[in-house]
This record gives C-alpha cells, structure tokens and sequence, in this order.
C-alpha cells in the first residue's frame, strides 16, 4: 500500500525540493557512471570527489583506463584504499577496449558480467546512462524502504535481500529509471538519513509506517553477524 504515493512524491521531491549536486549527477557517459560508483562504493561522496575529477583529467575515457600503465593508475588512487576496485576496474576497461572495440556494453547482463560490478553498480549504469528499468538497492535505498513500508525483515538476509529486491522493483518508474535511482539514493541521503532523519518536513511522512508507529530508529533492521 502507498506505492503509488511513494514513487510520484518521491520523484516531485527530486524536482522540486533536492539541490544536492555531484558532479556525475545527470551524467549519461556510462564511463563516468560506473567510475562514480566504483569510488562511492566505500568513499564518501566529499572525499571521493577530487579523485573523480582527478580520474576523468587523466583517462577521459575507456579506451584511454585501457591503456594507462597500472602503476600511474593506482598512484591516483592512493588515499582511497580496497585496491581491488582499481585493479578490476582495470581489468574491466581492457575486457571493453578489446571484446567491445572501447564501446561500453549497453545491456544489464554485458555490464554485470565486467569484472568487479555487481547488481547495485549494473543497476546504476544501465539505468543512468541507458534508461533501462533496473533499481538500484544500496544501504540508503534499504534504510528508506524499510522505514517507509515498516519492512522488518533483515536486510542482509536471503530473505530480506528478496523481499527488498521484489518491492525496489514494484516501485522504480519504469519511464524514469536514472532519476527515480538518483532520486532515492539522494532522498536517502539528505532526509531520510541514518541519524536524525528529516521527518518533520519529509514528503512521504503520512504515508510512512515507521514515523507514524514511532519507531523510525529501529529501522532498517540487520542481523548482528
Ligand atoms: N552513492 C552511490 N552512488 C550515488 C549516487 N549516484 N548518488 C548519490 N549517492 C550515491
């Protein structure tokens, strides 16, 4: 219930209310994208900013990652750690530049498939830069799903990874894809945040389980592992 409310008032927020600016937002170049994401998977948005901007001077493009020297290209990612991603992300561009002639794959199986991208990164590139209809489900997407529709399965249960995979999908805009998954994780973000959410002035409290039952801190709920 409250799903068609969720996603048209969730997608007037985005265009009416949210300033948050970055500087892959509304980027179309799936190159761009998955950079983006490969750093905000364990950076913060402030400190993986620079090195973004720093990557895109250096390698404009795939073909240009391709063909880096692997030394130069992890000497710019000092200071970010998990190294792996840049060695993958490596990996990934050469995988293009000779099995797709440098052109980024445009299906969500062929993006999926590169090295070191899993469902949430395919779900971002295709989305953003294709339109294709695939949500994405990261912690920001979780926390405010499970708030929202008072979800008190895990989400880091099999369970609960289907049961947020199911209603991610029933509530993505379909037309609107890249804004719909720009616009929750962003709604995430700035209002419906981990610690002291917005909820006096957020857009879909009415229609938010765990505001109007109290119990906004405790969700999402996770297994302790
Ligand atoms: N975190 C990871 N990807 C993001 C994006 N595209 N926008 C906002 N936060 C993010």
């Amino acid at each position: 219930a409250g799903k068609a409310f969720f996603t048209d008032n969730l997608l007037t927020w985005n265009r009416e209310i949210n300033t948050r600016t970055m500087p892959w937002k509304g980027e179309k170049d799936p190159y761009r994208i998955w950079l983006s994401e490969i750093i905000l998977q364990q950076t913060r948005v402030e400190q993986g900013w620079p090195y973004y901007e720093r990557f895109i001077q250096a390698y404009p493009t795939v073909a240009h990652l391709a063909q880096a020297h692997d030394d130069e290209v992890f000497r710019l990612w000092q200071g970010l750690g998990y190294y792996a991603r840049c060695r993958n992300m490596l990996a990934a561009a050469r995988e293009i530049a000779t099995r797709y002639h440098g052109v980024f794959p445009n299906t969500y199986d062929a993006i999926l498939a590169l090295k070191g991208i899993g469902a949430y990164t395919a779900a971002a590139i295709a989305s953003f830069a294709y339109g294709l209809p695939h949500a994405v489900l990261d912690g920001n997407v979780y926390r405010v799903l499970a708030r929202y529709f008072g979800v008190q399965t895990p989400s880091d249960s099999t369970a609960g990874k289907k049961e947020f995979t199911q209603l991610a999908g029933e509530l993505l805009d379909k037309k609107q894809a890249g804004p719909y998954n720009q616009a929750i994780m962003d709604f995430g973000a700035v209002v419906c945040k981990p610690q002291a959410p917005e909820c006096p002035t957020c857009p879909l409290s009415t229609q938010c389980l765990a505001y109007n039952t109290d119990r906004v801190d405790q969700l999402p709920v996770k297994t302790k592992k």
